[in-house]
């Protein structure tokens, strides 16, 4: 049998299981707080459920109009224009850069009268063009889902919006099961729901069993893909809070993540196309990296992250469809590769395309 790498690992221990099941007791959430001001020390901080639910926090807050614009990059996550359907805004779908992020030049000529603002997504943990963007002069949103200290001009990404929010599901790059942290440059109104997370408990249990590098490769690598995709398809608000369990694990696995870094492109890959922008002003913090090669050679040895399909795929979303030339090109050949495990040792010229 051929043993592949799995997708998606954290730093999971039996201690983080006692200090999940603690959190059922205990309130981490003053503890929790203190560990994300090192990232996020001038802004308000709410701890909620999901991703999903603290974007719908910030539009409700916007208080538009039924059918104002939201500007979003093509490739945003499905949960992400299912939320503004879902407060009866408009999507406006606006091409990528060759980073994966947000086109300002595309933003420009597409905005309307009717746009109120920009969510920007930190692809893959790729840095947008947040200066051009801000220029735009609409309210900015900040998507960290998929990056936790990315830099922009020296400073964490997520500061320099009027709103940002994260995700801590399974695919993140720091995971809680379920959760999320939003940040607002002001106090929000928002009345949500408190739960213990017993259920996080029970997947947090189940993903540690599951994801043993054996039984990962015996049995879940059959079904992981199918029910992910499951999963996202199940669009669902509930006005949660963070759960207890949720708020301890976080803790705990932030305070991991300030220890142990994950890995960034190997330096082999220098001959390969990486889509991203690393410079003086833009520095990354991958969740996976984005690549050309080919993956269907390389799925022998690592089981890859499945990129979702940008939403001008989606048939459900044709009403919203718009141009978008740089995204067709670039999804024909974009492959992912994880960044939890030290990818050097491979010998990428067998996968160049
Ligand atoms: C870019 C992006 N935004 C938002 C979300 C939504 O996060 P959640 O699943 O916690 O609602 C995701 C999750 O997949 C994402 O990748």
């Amino acid at each position: 049998m051929n043993f592949v790498i799995q997708k998606y690992k954290h730093p999971y221990s039996i201690g983080d299981l006692f200090i999940a099941l603690n959190g059922l007791f205990k309130d981490y959430s003053p503890l929790l707080l203190e560990e994300i001001k090192k990232y996020y020390p001038n802004d308000h901080i709410y701890l909620t459920d999901k991703g999903r639910e603290s974007l719908n926090i910030i539009l409700k807050n916007l208080n538009l109009n039924e059918g104002d614009e939201i500007a979003i990059p093509s490739n945003v996550c499905e949960v992400v224009i299912e939320t503004i359907l879902y407060n009866k805004l408009k999507p406006l779908i606006i091409d990528i850069t060759d980073n994966l992020t947000l086109d300002p030049k595309d933003l420009v000529k597409k905005k309307t009268d009717k746009t109120k603002a920009v969510i920007v997504v930190h692809h893959f943990g790729n840095v947008a063009d947040l200066d051009e963007i801000k220029k735009s002069g609409l309210i900015l949103i900040e998507d960290c889902a998929q990056t936790t200290d990315a830099k922009y001009k020296n400073q964490i990404v997520g500061n320099f919006a009027d709103y940002s929010f994260n995700s801590l599901d399974i695919t993140k790059p720091i995971s809680a099961i379920s959760g999320s942290i939003l940040i607002s440059k002001k106090p929000l109104n928002m009345n949500l729901k408190k739960s213990y997370g017993l259920k996080s408990l029970f997947e947090l249990k189940l993903f540690m069993i599951l994801n043993n590098k054996i039984v990962y490769n015996l049995i879940t690598k059959r079904f992981i893909t199918e029910l992910k995709r499951k999963e996202a398809l199940k669009f669902r608000i509930k006005n949660k809070a963070m759960s207890k369990a949720s708020i301890a694990l976080a803790y705990s696995q932030y305070k991991k993540y300030n220890n142990k870094k994950r890995y960034n492109p190997p330096e082999q890959l220098k001959n390969i196309k990486v889509y991203s922008e690393i410079n003086n002003i833009k520095k990354p913090s991958f969740n996976v990296i984005p690549v050309k090669l080919n993956p269907k050679k390389l799925k022998k040895i690592i089981d890859l992250p499945q990129p979702t399909p940008p939403l001008i795929y989606m048939p459900k979303y044709k009403q919203y469809y718009s141009e978008c030339p740089n995204t067709e090109k670039i999804y024909k050949e974009l492959t992912l590769l994880p960044t939890h495990t030290d990818l050097s040792k491979i010998k990428w010229e067998k996968y160049i395309i």
